[in-house]
């Protein structure tokens, strides 16, 4: 049986025939997935959005669909840090044909910036900056600095 909440969320964004959904945002991160992704509305990407969805597992929850395109690993890394339980379903012919949740990967290189400007990463000469994933934020191997707000003012992808 499909409960009300289904029945809303169907209602609010249509099925895809072929692309990517991720599914399982907490609310109000759509807007960032989508920075991740570099969809700004100027990419002619078919994309659709629900934000703040009632939800069983989150609550409220935010959807984002994007058709025709796979993500890459780096893409789905980025994702994790603000997003850590997103599902990413890919979609061919209307089925899902694959599902995983998301994985925090232990460090993330050159997707983004050290907010500390004497650090090497942001020297006349960089070096690509590189992060350690921690519970809640990331730390930067080269200074120390921890990131724990704002994650998505940082990415640099
Ligand atoms: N979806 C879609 N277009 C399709 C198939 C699925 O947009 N052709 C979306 C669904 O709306 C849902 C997500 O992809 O947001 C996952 O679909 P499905 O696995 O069918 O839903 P659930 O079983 O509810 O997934 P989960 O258990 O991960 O919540
Ligand atoms: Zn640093």
């Amino acid at each position: 049986m499909t409960d009300a909440a289904d029945v809303d969320h169907e209602l609010r964004v249509s099925k895809i025939r072929n692309g990517t959904v991720i599914d399982h945002v907490a609310g109000g991160g759509a807007l960032t997935v989508l920075a991740i992704l570099g969809i700004d509305g100027s990419t002619g990407a078919v994309v659709s959005v629900g934000m703040n969805v009632p939800s069983d597992r989150l609550g409220r929850k935010d959807v984002v669909k994007v058709e025709d395109r796979e993500l890459s690993q780096e893409e789905v890394d980025v994702i994790s840090l603000i997003a850590p339980a997103a599902t990413i379903n890919i979609v061919r012919e209307y089925d899902v044909v694959e599902k995983h949740r998301v994985e925090r990967p232990g460090t993330v290189e050159g997707v983004l910036s050290c907010p500390n400007h004497s650090c090497i990463t942001a020297a006349a000469e960089p070096v690509t900056s590189r992060f350690a994933v921690l519970d809640d934020g990331v730390r930067c191997v080269y200074c120390e600095t921890i990131v724990r707000e704002d994650l998505a003012a940082y990415i640099d992808v």
